[in-house]
C-alpha cells in the first residue's frame, strides 16, 4: 500500500513538503481500467422518465487523467457516480480493473468502492463537528485496521496534501482550499485506484483551484491514480491528458489535452 509505503519515508524526511521526492521513491503504480458499454440511464421521477445516458461507452487506460466536460444536465455527475458504484445504469456493463459492477450485489458493491474509489466533490461534505484528522479516518473505520494504522495513514494523507499543520482543525477553522485539500486526503486514504472529482475546484478561486489540480496531477503522475475530473472551467481541463464532451447523454466529442505549461 502506498500510503504505509509513504509513511516510512516520511519519517526520514529532511523537508516534510517534499512530497515529490517521497512519491518518486516508493510509488507502486495503482492499475484501473474503466469500461463503459452501452450504458443507459434513465431516472423517474413522480412517473415520468428521465432519460439521461443513451447507451454510451467509453474506455480510460488505467494511470491515464480524464477530463469531463458539457453543459449542465446532460450526465456527468452521473456517469462519475455509474463509475463510482454510487448508483447503477438502467443498463449495460460498467467494469473498473478486475471488477465488473453490475455483477456485484450492493453490499459488495459498497465494499468495492470504500477500497477502490476515493471522490472528491465541489462542497467538500467535511463532517463539522470533526477535525480535519478525524474527517480523514472516517472511510478506515470501514477497514480491519489497528488504531496505530489508521493514525499513521491519516498523518501521511495530511502530509501528502500539505496540511499536517492543521490535523486537529475543525472544517470552519480552514479556508475553503484546505478544505478540500482535507477532502483529497480522506479520497487518498485507503489507497484507491481511481480518483473521481465532481467540479472540485468550482467553488475555489483561480490560484487555489490551481494548487488542487496540481495536487490531482501528482496522484496521477506520481502515485499512478486512474482519474476522471468533471469541470466546466477549460483551464482546469487543460490538466487532463484527454478531454471527453457529454451533451444530451451522449459522448459526442473527444480530443486530445491542450498541455499546461
Ligand atoms: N436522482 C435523480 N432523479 C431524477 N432525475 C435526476 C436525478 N439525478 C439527476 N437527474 C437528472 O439527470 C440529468 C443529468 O443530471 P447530472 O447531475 O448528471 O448533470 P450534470 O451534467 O452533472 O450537470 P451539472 O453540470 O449541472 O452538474 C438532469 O436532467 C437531472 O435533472
Ligand atoms: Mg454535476
Amino acid at each position: 500500500m502506498f500510503i504505509g509505503e509513504l509513511q516510512r519515508y516520511v519519517t526520514r524526511l529532511q523537508n516534510p513538503n517534499n512530497v515529490s521526492f517521497l512519491i518518486q521513491k516508493v510509488c507502486p503504480m495503482s492499475l484501473a481500467n474503466i469500461s463503459v458499454h452501452q450504458v443507459v440511464k434513465n431516472y423517474h421521477k413522480d412517473r415520468i422518465e428521465i432519460p439521461v445516458l443513451n447507451g454510451l461507452d467509453l474506455t480510460i487506460p488505467a494511470g491515464q487523467f480524464s477530463v469531463l466536460m458539457g453543459p449542465s444536465g446532460s450526465g456527468k455527475s452521473t456517469l462519475l457516480h455509474l463509475i463510482g458504484g454510487l448508483d447503477r445504469p438502467t443498463s449495460g456493463t460498467i467494469q473498473v480493473g478486475d471488477f465488473n459492477l453490475d455483477r456485484m450485489s450492493d453490499s459488495e458493491l459498497t465494499r468495492w468502492r470504500s477500497r477502490h474509489v476515493g471522490f472528491i466533490f465541489q462542497m467538500y461534505h467535511l463532517i463539522p463537528v470533526l477535525t480535519a484528522a478525524e474527517n480523514v479516518e472516517l472511510p478506515l473505520l470501514l477497514f480491519s485496521m489497528s488504531s496505530h494504522e489508521r493514525k499513521q495513514r491519516v498523518a501521511t494523507a495530511l502530509q501528502v496534501v500539505g496540511l499536517t499543520d492543521r490535523m486537529d482543525h475543525r472544517p470552519n477553522q480552514l479556508s475553503g482550499g484546505q478544505e478540500q485539500r482535507v477532502a483529497i486526503a480522506r479520497a487518498i486514504v485507503t489507497d484507491p485506484d481511481v480518483i473521481l472529482a465532481d467540479e472540485p475546484t468550482g467553488d475555489l478561486d483561480a490560484k487555489t483551484s490551481e494548487e488542487i489540480l496540481n495536487l490531482l496531477n501528482i496522484l496521477n503522475k506520481e502515485f499512478g491514480k486512474t482519474i476522471l475530473l468533471v469541470t466546466h472551467d477549460p483551464r482546469a481541463a487543460a490538466h487532463g491528458q484527454r478531454i471527453l464532451h457529454l451533451d444530451k447523454g451522449i459522448l459526442s466529442q473527444e480530443k486530445e489535452a491542450v498541455c499546461v505549461t
